[in-house]
């Protein structure tokens, strides 16, 4: 039998990352944050001064990543979750994607992963769908304490921008927009805590795997 897929999405900045992290640590599964291959083809682009809609250079990137060898601390800078969103509406991008994402998941052991599209497009079959969500100015708020914290400047009305501009190009989109599943819990963390969060989203997997057999 197969293990347990665990996807997660959610709109910029929503804790969606950490809450897939504590998730993964939790049920020892490993975690794939999908955001990353965005963000390291739109990395590659930028780095060899190409366009971000030069799409054939794109794909052969985003087909040429290695899982393990992301450069994090270049990868998750605001400009770079910005070019990320501009590759990624890209359709032919997206496919270059598909089967890395879903050999990932199809793992014995079961994987957490966590992007837009990972309940509607990479693992519409996945036992635990939950899409993390919370209003635009608390997803700012904990974004520029996180740039803060890694020594980038945190400029909140700039982030704030940031994140209501690529909310709209990320679901207006016409290649896998971000949507709420049919199936997914909707958890709204604009109230809660880290460990609020993580408390609810374990209570949404032990529900929906009630009864389940694993092995
Ligand atoms: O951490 P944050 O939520 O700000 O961004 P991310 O998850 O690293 O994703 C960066 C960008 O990549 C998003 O704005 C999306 O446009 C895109 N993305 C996507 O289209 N599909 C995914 N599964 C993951 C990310």
């Amino acid at each position: 039998m197969s293990g347990l897929v665990i996807a997660i999405d959610g709109p910029a900045a929503s804790g969606k990352g950490t809450l897939a992290r504590r998730l993964a640590a939790h049920f020892n599964l490993p975690h794939l944050d999908t955001g990353l291959l965005y963000r390291a083809t739109a990395c590659a682009l930028l780095d060899e001064g190409l366009p971000l809609g030069d799409t054939a250079a794109a794909v052969a990137a985003a087909r040429g990543l290695s899982l393990t060898d992301f450069d994090d601390a270049k990868l998750r800078t605001r400009e770079m979750g910005e070019a990320a969103s501009v590759v990624a509406a890209d359709p032919q991008v997206r496919a270059a994607l598909i089967d890395m994402q879903r050999n990932f998941a199809a793992r014995a052991e079961g994987a957490v992963l966590d992007g837009r599209d990972i309940g509607t497009v990479i693992c519409p079959d996945a036992k635990v769908k939950i899409f993390v969500t919370a209003g635009p100015e608390t997803r700012a708020q904990r974004r520029a304490l996180e740039l803060a914290a890694r020594g980038e400047e945190a400029d909140y009305a700039g982030i704030l921008a940031d994140v209501k501009k690529r909310d709209e190009r990320d679901s207006k989109r016409g290649a896998a927009p971000l949507s709420v599943a049919d199936d997914a819990f909707v958890l709204d963390t604009t109230d809660l805590d880290i460990d609020g969060a993580f408390r609810a989203a374990l209570a949404v997997v032990e529900e929906k795997s009630r009864g389940r057999k694993t092995g």
